[in-house]
């Protein structure tokens, strides 16, 4: 049997997973400025963490992988952050000790999503969460917080898009308001959109057939049915950004994917020639009930989260490098079995030092050796042939200078410790 990855999956090769850590190591180093801490969920939760009643979007309902293990129970693989996130601040009841608790995390999810550019079913994503506290200038934190992270890595041409759905109130309004606006061409609208407008009338606003649609299209906002404190929420929200410049726009027509928003929505967009919808490389926004809909008490959270492989491919479209690949200090070349085992001891010793080092296993020839080494971009040849080695020594050649000397095998590491400090 031909064994392929499942459909919508990758592959990091050994080559490209510099990147990887790279991208890890520049989010960690960011967002430790923000005093946020790393925490790890498990990959898979019971259904119900994500199956709750009022969640009714698409990438709950159809996009999930629900299976029932061994002994029934039903699981299901998360298909985004936040919600385990939330499940376990309230089982181990992360409020009782703090006020306001700023996590982060990196890790897989698995949406069964059509595969596309930047779209896959299993997917990374980092993502962060600031649960506690109701206070729009966190609000305003966290969208500060992914525009410095963009700006850090050197993107251009991204845009933040930022709008409110308001509070329960405004968005009961809004709910009421596109009812009555869609009723009249309901019966124009795809199967999906007649069922969504007793449901859950916003997700109409996000369908993936209709959205060109007229009536889509000349749909209310949110902003027009916010009521006072809602709208006085969003004033403050947005004074924060002006006040540390940040460029934002308003997107009247955001209400994002996910049905556990209210107050402030936000998205980073990535102005990307052939990326489609895969331009929009992260996501956010408050939400009110859902600590208290996993068992919690009644506090808000706010957070957002990025797509890692799309912010790969931005990095790679805006021809940015986190980090070079790893160069290799040293190569050892020898050439049978016997002098292996001097390779062997020779590597031990460097590594015991911290140098990079390596050998090759199984070309015989000096070229494919040589060849091998220059691909690492290797900065010193450690050559050991049998005639060397009948006399104790190995030639160490600098692949920048190509200057050759001979040294003493007893000598090796303190040869290139001196070497390396130059
Ligand atoms: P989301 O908008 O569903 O939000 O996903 C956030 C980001 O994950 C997207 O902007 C995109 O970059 C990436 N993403 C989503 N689906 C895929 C996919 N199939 N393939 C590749 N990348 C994908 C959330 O997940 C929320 N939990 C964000 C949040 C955190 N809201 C509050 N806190």
């Amino acid at each position: 049997m031909a064994a392929n990855r499942v459909k919508g999956t990758y592959d990091v090769l050994p080559s490209e997973s510099y990147k990887w850590v790279a991208l890890e190591t520049k989010i960690r180093e960011i967002l430790s400025l923000y005093n946020l801490k790393e925490i790890r969920t498990p990959m898979m939760e019971y259904s119900n963490v994500f199956h709750r009643d009022s969640e009714g979007s698409d990438m709950v309902t159809k996009e999930t992988y629900d299976f029932v293990d061994r002994s029934n129970r039903a699981l299901t693989l998360r298909p985004e952050g936040t919600a385990g996130v939330i499940r376990s601040y309230v089982e181990n009841k992360l409020y009782a000790s703090q006020e306001l608790e700023k996590v982060y995390y990196i890790g897989p999810n698995f949406r069964y999503e059509r595969p596309g550019k930047g779209r896959y079913r299993q997917f990374s994503q980092f993502g962060v969460e600031a649960i506690g506290t109701v206070d729009p200038a966190l609000d305003a934190e966290m969208i500060i917080l992914a525009y410095d992270f963009i700006k850090r890595l050197g993107l251009k041409g991204v845009k933040v898009r930022v709008n409110t759905l308001g509070d329960q109130e405004s968005r009961d309004r809004y709910q009421e308001a596109l009812v009555k606006h869609f009723t009249p061409h309901i019966h124009e609208l795809c199967e999906d959109c007649k069922n969504r407008i007793d449901k859950n009338p916003l997700r109409i606003l996000d369908c993936k057939i209709d959205y060109k649609h007229e009536s889509v299209i000349n749909a209310p906002t949110p902003l027009d049915l916010l009521n006072d404190a809602s709208r006085a929420y969003f004033d403050e929200v947005k004074s924060h950004l002006e006040m540390c410049g940040i460029d934002y726009v308003i997107a009247p027509k955001l209400v994002r994917g996910l049905d556990y928003y209210s107050h402030t929505v936000f998205e980073i967009e990535a102005d990307i020639k052939g990326f489609g919808a895969a331009n929009v490389l992260g996501g956010g926004g408050r939400y009110q009930k859902l600590v208290s809909e996993l068992g919690g008490p009644d506090l808000g959270g706010i957070g957002f989260a990025f797509g890692m492989e799309r912010l790969l491919m931005a990095l790679e479209a805006n021809h940015i490098e986190l980090n070079e690949d790893v160069e290799v200090d040293c190569f050892v070349i020898t050439f049978s079995k016997e002098l292996k085992k001097i390779g062997t001891k020779i590597l031990y010793d460097l590594r015991q030092e911290n140098f990079v080092s390596d050998m090759n296993y199984t070309a015989k020839s000096f070229k494919g050796q040589l060849k091998q080494a220059l691909r690492f971009n290797s900065k010193y040849l450690i050559i050991l042939g049998d005639e060397e080695y009948a006399r104790g020594v190995v030639g160490i050649k600098d692949t920048k200078t190509e200057i050759q000397e001979e040294i003493k095998i007893e000598n090796i590491t303190a040869y290139i410790k001196k070497k390396m400090e130059k």
